[in-house]
């Protein structure tokens, strides 16, 4: 699996990928609504894909600077159904912390409070919870700040390096 920057030929595919899974689909994102944030992330160039084999099998789009108060932001994340569960997740998410903790001393990120999964992989990245927004998005479900600080990274280490060799 080879981790690089996003290029205007993948925006399809990203797009592809995050208008078929949850949590963009209880959101109610369209295929257009999810086109503009994959297009602007890759318009600013924080946006990175997951290639296997010539195909693009996630995605994560982020912020270093101006995407949140004190830190970088992860936008978002995504991995096809059928590559899930092989570290794809994990590589992209440690390219995005190396990149916004080389200049910032926090990364953090939104969770719907339905994500359970999502919410599950981020609590053993080391990131903590650190408030709420009720009824964000769509009524009924809260969107869950999470937040990774320097220290914890450095607890967990997110070199690429250390990552496990993906099952094959
Ligand atoms: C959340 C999400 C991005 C995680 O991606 P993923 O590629 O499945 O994540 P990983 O494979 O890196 O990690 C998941 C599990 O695989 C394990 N794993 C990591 N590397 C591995 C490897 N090389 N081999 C085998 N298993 C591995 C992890 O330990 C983890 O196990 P756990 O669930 O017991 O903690 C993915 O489930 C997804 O796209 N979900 C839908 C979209 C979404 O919710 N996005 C987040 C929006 S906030």
């Amino acid at each position: 699996m080879l981790v690089r920057r996003a290029s205007w030929s993948d925006v399809e595919e990203m797009c592809r990928i995050m208008v078929a899974t949850e949590p963009y689909i209880t959101l109610r994102y369209t295929w257009d609504m999810c086109c503009d944030t994959v297009e602007s992330a890759v318009e600013e160039g924080w946006s990175l894909v997951a290639e296997e084999h010539g195909s693009i099998v996630g995605f994560i789009l982020f912020r270093v600077f101006d995407g949140f108060p004190l830190g970088g932001y992860i936008r978002a994340l995504a991995v096809a159904e059928k590559h899930r569960d092989r570290g794809v997740g994990s590589a992209l998410m440690s390219k995005a912390e190396e990149k916004i903790l080389e200049y910032r001393d926090n990364v953090f990120l939104l969770v719907s409070s339905f994500n359970k999964n999502a919410l599950k992989f981020y609590l053993k990245r080391g990131y903590s919870i650190v408030g709420e927004i009720p009824d964000a998005i769509i009524k009924g479900h809260s969107e869950i700040i999470m937040r990774k600080t320097r220290s914890a990274e450095h607890k967990h280490g997110s070199n690429i390096d250390e990552q496990k060799p993906l099952k094959t």
